[in-house]
């Protein structure tokens, strides 16, 4: 979006009396406080600065400006909350703020289409023959082909490249879409060979990526897209495009593409999964969009087991209502319904649990409740687990249920229980009593994903940046004395070069960082300022490069399940 008309949007936009149509606000010092809206808090951590024109919570850590606000309250996109917030004060969203990064983007969606166009055309070609071969062994039928674009990537280092540059594409334009690879003499040839081709449509029905399977068992037995400007893996479900329109009123959440499409060939035309990741937090906000009720039909492999839990964790801040599906005698939905046919599978459906249920029979199939010293160790587990429960009647409920395959009385459960959580919160406000007095602890963003991984070094990093944000005349001094390769912290090192590019306003940061970042930074300028402010930035420069010199080159962090099927297939 155009940067001056937002600039002008945030200009007229007021923090402040926009938070106070959601959050009971009182003043104190510099800033407004309230009980955060986002997470629960019985005193208030929730802070907004009109000065500033940013909100930041201290206790959950999530923040932002009026826009991302605005996008977690009523769960908008940008441009939706943008409009909003241009209406308010009655300004228009200019159609086209930069046509050439739009046209940019255009072109991107045209040939990821010829792309899959391509692709579904190569069934049709006689090298395609064991593709053809392998999607009949699937049992995919070819209205199904059809409906998903299957396609097939010939065994090529440039068929689809070729293809593409005959229609006008450039060789910048195929690595940008992620199609091709740049090899190490610079020459790009293709991404994907030889692989079954399954485009991955966002809700507006546009190609954005592909995930491509061997014909085989080598391996890697899926390749996908990287991150493009159109793709964001964390931010789309694959088969979400048909889904949103199922009069099914709930979502199947399945692990594997093939899960997907072989549900919605037998008719569940709700199934969706997330994109050879484990679900994200934003993919949860997504699914909460279309419905408040989801069903897990994860494999049934001790990794697919693992998933379901944490996905009904994430499931449970996005508010939404989720089931979970047991399978049996067969590895996944796929292979289940080709096993025992539809209608087992409705019948499956009808029959998932309640997360509570769920979680209650996986404990109790640990333990032989004909043995007391077992019961007993039952019992604790299932109190604990129960005490984790918000809702005093659910409580109860399942503790009877406990008590019933215990063979004790629910009331000997339920002072279980209520110790239990006596315990719990004792202990939770013991630590984040340590939470908040212990300066590494405290310095760790709250997001899983942007935890840092050298504390000291990123600490220092905070201190620059705290500084410099609300100190921008400290800027030419700084870039004397770190570059942004000495970060040791992605996210700080965004933030630090967005500032050296001399974006210090929030009104920039807000709109050229990821919501997350955006988050880092309210933090950071709602510390308070050194007394002597060069000593201290020359501080923590020092800080910064003898810490690099410790622990020399940084790696990147792997998604936990994909390490963990990789582990699998390699055994
Ligand atoms: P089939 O074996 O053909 O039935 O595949 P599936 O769709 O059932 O996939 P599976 O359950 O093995 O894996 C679930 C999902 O994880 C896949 O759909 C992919 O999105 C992803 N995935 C699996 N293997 C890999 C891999 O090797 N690399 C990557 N990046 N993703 C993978
Ligand atoms: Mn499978």
């Amino acid at each position: 979006m155009d940067q001056r008309f937002l600039d002008d949007l945030f200009a007229r936009v007021d923090i402040v009396s926009l938070v106070s149509k959601y959050v009971h606000l009182t003043k104190k010092g510099g800033n407004h406080f309230g009980l955060c809206p986002f997470h629960n808090e019985k005193t208030p951590s929730f802070s907004v600065n009109g000065e500033k024109q940013i909100f930041h919570c201290f206790g959950c850590g999530v923040g932002g400006g009026a826009v991302q606000f605005l996008m977690k309250m009523e769960n908008l996109e940008f441009r939706d909350a943008v409009a909003q917030l241009a209406e308010s004060v009655g300004m228009e969203v200019p159609v086209d703020g930069n046509p050439g990064e739009s046209r940019r983007r255009d072109r991107l969606y045209d040939l990821m289409r010829e792309a899959a166009r391509h692709f579904h055309a190569n069934l049709k070609r006689p090298e395609a023959a064991a593709a053809v071969e392998y999607i009949r062994r699937r049992a995919l039928q070819p209205q199904t082909v059809t409906r998903f674009g299957l396609g097939y990537s010939m065994d090529s280092w440039d068929d689809l490249s070729r293809a593409m540059k005959a229609k006008g594409y450039t060789e910048e334009e195929l690595l940008f879409a992620g199609l091709t690879v740049r090899g190490k003499n610079n020459s790009a040839y293709d991404r994907f060979r030889g692989r079954l081709m399954f485009p991955i449509i966002d809700v507006r029905g546009r190609v954005i990526a592909f995930g491509g399977r061997v014909l085989d068992d080598s391996l890697p037995k899926y390749l996908n897209s990287p991150d493009t400007p159109i793709f964001n893996k964390t931010q789309n479900l694959f088969g979400l495009n048909y889904a949103k329109k199922s009069k099914h009123g709930k979502l199947i959440l399945a692990e594997g593409y093939m899960d997907v499409i072989s549900l919605h060939q037998a008719g569940f035309d709700c199934a969706v999964a997330s994109l050879g990741t484990s679900l994200t937090a934003e993919q949860a906000r997504i699914i909460s969009r279309y419905t408040d009720r989801c069903v897990i039909s994860y494999d049934a492999d001790e990794a697919g087991q693992k998933a379901a839990q944490r996905a009904i964790q994430i499931f449970g801040g996005a508010g939404v209502t989720v089931q979970v599906l047991r399978i049996s005698g067969a590895k996944d939905p796929d292979e289940f319904i080709k096993k025992n046919g539809p209608e087992a599978f409705d019948e499956l459906l009808s029959r998932s649990e309640g997360q509570t249920e769920y979680r209650l029979r996986v404990i109790r199939q640990k333990y032989d409740l004909s043995q007391d010293d077992q019961r007993v160790a039952f019992l604790r587990e299932a109190s604990a687990m129960l005490a984790g429960i918000p809702n005093a009647v659910e409580r109860d409920v399942f503790a009877g249920r406990a008590a019933e395959a215990a063979g004790v009385s629910r009331e000997a459960v339920l002072i279980e229980v209520e110790k239990r959580r006596r315990a719990d919160q004792k202990k939770e406000r013991a630590e984040r009593h340590r939470a908040d007095v212990s300066p590494v602890n405290r310095a760790q963003p709250r997001e899983r994903e942007l935890r840092y991984r050298d504390a000291a070094s990123a600490m220092a990093e905070e201190g620059v940046l705290s500084l410099l944000l609300q100190r921008p005349e400290h800027i030419e001094e700084a870039k004397k004395l770190l570059s942004p390769e000495d970060f040791s912290a992605p996210p700080l090192a965004e933030i630090y070069r967005r500032v050296l590019e001399g974006q210090t306003e929030t009104s920039q940061l807000s709109v050229s960082l990821a919501p997350e970042v955006f988050s880092l930074c309210t933090k950071l300028l709602m510390r308070e300022l050194p007394v002597d402010e060069l000593r201290a930035l020359r501080d923590c420069a020092g800080r910064i490069r003898t810490e690099r010199l410790k622990t020399g080159a940084e790696g990147t962090e792997e998604d936990p399940l994909l390490a963990f099927r990789k582990i699998k297939a390699n055994k």
